[in-house]
């Protein structure tokens, strides 16, 4: 039963901690460094929590960090699933469960994502204020356990506009630019076409990725608050001819670093 296996994983990060979460980072491709955000922290590699799935994507470590940022007790997740590396839908969200588990209320996930958009560059970051699920499946097919939400939840606002209009304000405040955009996700790994990444754009895309969607999902589903934050690692096939490669993801990612390791920390710390 997930029921179960949910229980189980929060009773053993429990047990780690002398603190109930209040917020939770979930780190994106080359994001990992934003950890270092927390002091003293508690850190569980995935590997020691009974029941959770364990990732096996390049740059993807895979450890839970619980600590105190500015007096928010927090958990970030370094290293998250993808369905590309062959877990299922419900694999690749038990973390969003657990975190529900655990008391989190309120959930911010990063990604690195490729533009369709010429207005949205490499480096930039951009707030998710919807998005377009293209991978073909959905983490809540299959009996729906009613203690866990509801058989059909609304999608109608998956992204918190409130929050969204907090990182907009701390984005102004700290001078640097965030953008807003819709996230479309593919089950990836392959890169997409170029007339794939047109019909993207055609839907109302700005942003492609292989990742995220399965979770706010499961945010929504569980009626936790979502922040999404995309960081543009590379244009998309439409506006280059040139692949783009692992490293290049990875260079951009770090350039919007400090912006974002700005936005997470006022968002995360107490008002
Ligand atoms: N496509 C899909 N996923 C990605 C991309 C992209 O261009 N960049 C980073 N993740």
């Amino acid at each position: 039963m997930m029921r179960e296996k949910i229980n189980t994983a929060a009773d053993f990060v429990r047990t780690k901690i002398d603190f109930v979460p209040e917020k939770a980072v979930i780190l994106g491709t080359g994001l990992n460094s934003v950890a270092e955000m927390i002091e003293n922290p508690v850190i569980i590699p995935y590997e020691d929590i009974p029941e959770m799935p364990i990732s096996t994507a390049p740059s993807h470590e895979g450890k839970l960090i619980a600590g105190f940022l500015k007096n928010t007790p927090i958990i970030i997740l370094q290293g998250r699933l993808h369905y590309y590396e062959g877990y299922s839908m419900q694999e690749i969200t038990f973390p969003i469960r657990m975190l529900k588990n655990l008391g989190i209320k309120e959930i911010i996930i990063t990604n690195a994502a490729g533009s369709l958009n010429k207005d949205l560059q490499p480096g930039e970051i951009v707030l998710l204020h919807d998005h377009i699920n293209f991978m073909g499946t959905n983490p809540l097919i299959g009996e729906n356990d009613p203690t866990l939400g509801e058989r059909f939840p609304s999608m109608n606002e998956p992204y918190d506009f409130d929050l969204i209009k907090e990182a907009e304000l701390i984005a102004r405040k700290n001078n640097f630019t965030v953008k807003k955009g819709v996230y479309l996700a593919v089950t990836g790994p392959s890169f997409e076409t170029k007339a794939e990444c047109l019909m993207f754009a055609k839907f109302g895309a700005d942003l492609v990725g292989m990742s995220t969607v399965p979770e706010v999902i499961v945010a929504a589903h569980a009626k936790m608050k979502v922040l999404g934050i995309s960081v543009v690692t590379n244009l998309s096939n439409i506006f280059h001819q040139k692949e783009h490669s692992q490293e290049e993801v990875r260079a951009n990612a770090k350039q919007a670093k400090d912006n974002l390791v700005c936005l997470l920390e006022n968002m995360l710390s107490k008002k």
